[in-house]
């Protein structure tokens, strides 16, 4: 496997620990991953539970996995989906934490919000903490920036960053609305704090706004006053945290010329949190869902190189067969934390809730719920 950084490496590492800091998981009472009767197993527990379990899938998901779900799709339309379902008391989250943090904040009280590993955590979002955006909005604040300075954080972000966005005037985006709220924000104020993800704010700002590279500028979280001078943070549009994904971020330039010199005609689409090299490169750059609909749309015959998540693009090119539909680089891999997510960990969640136990609920705090909503009803406002 490819590593992209340093950082990447110790969040690898470092998933037992996040795991064991966010709460009691499944240890010693996960069934085999060589039990053959896993299927059976979640079938019968799943149709025990009837109306009363909602299970959500994200696209990244495993297929055995998305075998079970009852409903599938991004992490907004899965927030979205548990929030329309009251009758359903338990939310068999099939994702990440940010995602069912998410789901537990647009749902009501009466809905439990259940994670089958707490070690499925997003690497991006644990890039950064509640207390570096704090710190970093301190420095800002001394330099009486924060004023005309607007936070738009992504969805993939811990609650308590979606407080600090709410409480500060801003707004949440997904990489479907990046466009839309970054000109709300502009709007408001003179520039953008752009959380957590870096590539994701700067592929938005430049490509689909105008806004000079020059004008954007990276705030190191690990550095005072993020690295720069007084100076660049006044002449900036956009202050992008340094954040990343570790699997959209390891595409490279090399694999787009790669793949265009292998396959003659081959349109090249990625997600948006790939690095600007790779999606100023590409033909197509878009989310999850946008990835989604433009290769059912396309004519039978198409080649497609699509850089995202592994088994999303492995189910494309097993629902479209008509269609070439190739990963874009070798060396990146599944999502590691998504990947935690399977069927031993589903099967045990259900079978426990069938007991009667509630296992690894997701629960965000009333006050950090309060704020979070703020920001995210600002998002649903948006034109
Ligand atoms: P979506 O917002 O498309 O669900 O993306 C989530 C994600 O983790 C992308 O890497
Ligand atoms: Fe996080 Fe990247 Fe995995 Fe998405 S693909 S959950 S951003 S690490």
């Amino acid at each position: 496997m490819a590593i992209g950084s340093i950082a990447d490496l110790l969040l690898l590492g470092s998933e037992k620990d996040l795991a064991s800091e966010r709460g009691v998981s499944c240890a010693g009472e996960l069934p085999a991953a060589s039990d053959p009767d896993l299927i059976e197993r979640a079938r019968t527990a799943r149709a025990k539970l009837g109306d009363q379990a909602y299970i959500l899938g994200h696209h990244y998901q495993r297929d055995e996995v998305i075998a079970f779900a009852d409903v599938t799709g991004d992490s907004f339309k899965l927030a979205q989906a548990a929030a329309k379902r009251p009758e359903a008391k338990y939310i068999v989250f099939c994702g990440v934490h940010f995602m069912a943090e998410s789901a537990d904040i647009l749902t009501s009280e009466g809905q439990q919000v259940l994670l089958p590993d707490l070690a499925a955590g997003c690497s991006m979002a644990d890039m950064a903490s509640g207390e570096q955006v704090a710190r970093c909005w301190d420095q800002l604040g001394e330099l009486g920036l924060t004023k005309g300075t607007i936070p738009v954080t992504y969805m993939n972000s811990s609650a308590a960053i979606k407080a600090f966005t709410g409480r500060n005037g801003g707004t949440i985006c997904t990489s479907s609305n990046a466009r839309t709220a970054l000109s709300w924000a502009l709007e408001q104020g003179e520039r953008v704090l752009f959380l957590p993800d870096q590539h994701l704010g700067r592929n938005t700002a430049v490509m689909q706004l105008g806004i000079p590279l020059d004008q954007c500028v990276v705030w190191d979280p690990w550095k005072p006053m993020g690295g720069l001078t007084e100076e660049q943070l006044r002449n900036a549009k956009m202050i992008l945290w340094r954040g990343h994904c570790s699997v959209h971020g390891r595409f490279t330039l090399e694999s787009v010329n790669e793949v265009r010199n292998r396959i003659p005609g081959v349109t090249v689409l990625v997600h948006p949190e790939c690095t600007h090299e790779v999606a100023t490169a590409a033909d197509l750059v878009g989310s999850t869902e946008f990835i989604i609909k433009t290769v059912a749309a396309a004519p039978a015959g198409s080649s497609w190189a699509i850089g995202t998540e592994l088994n999303l693009v492995q189910r494309l090119a097993e629902t479209y067969k008509d269609k070439h539909i190739t990963f874009l680089d070798k060396a990146v891999c599944y999502c590691s934390t998504m990947n935690r997510i399977d069927l031993p960990h589903l099967v045990w969640t259900l079978e426990s809730l069938v007991e009667g136990r509630v296992v690894n609920r997701i629960m965000v705090e009333p006050e950090v719920a309060k704020y979070a909503k703020v920001a995210l009803d600002r998002m649903l406002a948006l034109p």
